[in-house]
């Protein structure tokens, strides 16, 4: 099929790789000439294991452009365009922007939604539009995305439109993937529900850790295992740690708190876990400060780790940089490295890992990059494990969060 995807982000230049290594050829648009660029040269601005890869391979399958005219020799488009939240509710202009651009070069090309919206964006969209919108929602996690979606646990398409939908279903029958074709609204609320149920299970694990740190004894990593075995329960997203961040998890939690809001409905689960989230930084301060004979100033503290999760660059909603400005507020000397974000924002960044330990009386673990796990044996100050990847044995100092030290 010839494709357009319009947003070359995160999501849309993985999208746009997949699909053109499955054989189809991808008209690929993006408003930030530098991104466009960058990709014409197979070098994404982004870090994505394997995209660079997808892309060098399958370069005459692409063309990028700024433009949208390309789109009128497409059968369908994606639209994979930011949806932030603003003053607590989403910001549909770029949905709205691309989605008439798109119809205006091609009236009748079927439109599909993969950025996250809430129900009733779509029908919004194809009422202003007068195009047919098939919703398809994406549940990619970045640092694995590649994987993520030549590989979907689920492929989720809501549209009223039943030829429109098999067309989609279609397009990602290489996948192999189980496939839930419904309505537009359950489609993009299924989205939400997801990304709202996943920070919830983070943050519940995380107030047990709480819980743990006062139980002589208890171990916060091993209650999870134990609770992970149950395949009712399931392992992942159980981990105990600095809580979550990026681009989905916070913006999204509070989109859909906003929306019910709006309907007179009150997600008390859901705010529960963004409460709990926002005090996962202060819980580390506290642990730091501990550590520190409860007197941060002066204190030389090497913060690891700047991206909001391990194998990407995305500092957006990074949990890590709260940290430090936090650490800075209480007057910490705060050193950082990370292992792919350089020559970032921060003042004291360090090139190397090994710069950033030395000399530093207090070593925060903010983001599990398991090479962290190797490099810190010589250390010999206190290790504050926010991310539980240590083996409290391998170290001479170790705090974790979760830990009960006493
Ligand atoms: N990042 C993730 O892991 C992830 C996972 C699932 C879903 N999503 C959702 O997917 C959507 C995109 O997220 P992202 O992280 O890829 O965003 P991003 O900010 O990385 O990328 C969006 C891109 O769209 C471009 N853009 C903005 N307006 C445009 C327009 N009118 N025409 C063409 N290009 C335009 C921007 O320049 C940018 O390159 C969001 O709704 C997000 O919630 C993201």
């Amino acid at each position: 099929m010839k494709i357009a995807v319009v947003g070359m982000g995160y999501v849309g230049s993985v999208t746009a790789a997949v699909l053109a290594e499955a054989g189809n050829s991808i008209y690929a648009v993006d408003i930030d000439p530098m991104k466009i660029e960058s990709l014409k040269n197979g070098k994404p601005l982004i870090h994505e294991p394997g995209l660079e890869e997808i892309l060098q391979a399958n370069k005459e399958r692409f063309t990028f452009s700024t433009s949208y005219e390309g789109i009128r020799g497409c059968d369908i488009c994606i639209l994979c365009v930011p949806t932030p939240n603003s003053s607590g509710r989403i910001e549909l202009k770029y949905v709205l922007e691309a989605a008439k651009r798109a119809g205006e070069i091609k009236p009748g090309i079927t439109l599909v939604i993969k950025s996250t919206v809430l129900p009733g964006t779509a029908s919004r969209v194809a009422s202003e539009t007068k195009l047919t919108v098939v919703s398809n929602p994406e549940f990619t996690s970045e640092g694995r995305a590649v994987n993520d979606t030549r590989h979907p646990n689920r492929i989720v398409i809501g549209s009223g439109d039943s030829g429109a939908a098999q067309m989609v279903a279609d397009l990602w029958k290489f996948t192999a993937s189980p496939v839930l074709i419904t309505n537009n609204a359950n489609a993009e609320l299924i989205k939400y529900a997801s990304n709202s149920f996943l920070a919830t299970k983070i943050s519940f694990i995380n107030e047990i850790a709480n819980l743990c740190e006062k139980i002589p004894g208890a171990d916060v990593s091993v209650v999870a295992k134990g609770m992970g075995y149950d395949r009712r329960i399931g392992s992942e997203f159980l981990r105990a740690g600095l809580g979550y961040g990026g681009s989905c998890f916070p913006k999204d939690t509070q989109a859909l708190i906003g929306f019910a809001s709006d309907m007179n409905e009150r997600l008390s689960v859901v705010e529960a876990a963004m409460t709990v989230n926002s005090a996962r930084e202060q819980r580390v301060l506290d642990l730091c400060k501990s550590a520190l004979g409860g007197n941060l100033d002066g204190g030389k503290i090497c913060v690891l780790g700047l991206s909001f999760k391990n194998d990407t660059d995305d500092l957006r909603e990074s949990k890590s940089l709260t940290l430090i400005s936090k650490l800075e507020g209480e007057g910490a000397q705060v050193r950082s490295f990370d292992p792919i974000v350089k020559g970032n924002s921060q003042k004291n960044h360090c090139d190397t890992l090994k710069e950033c330990v030395s000399g530093s009386e207090l070593v925060v673990i903010a983001t599990e990059w398991p090479e962290f796990k190797e490099s810190l044996t010589d250390f010999h100050g206190t290790i504050v494990d926010a991310r539980r990847i240590l083996d409290p044995g391998s170290v001479t100092k170790y705090r974790g969060v979760g830990l009960y030290s006493g």
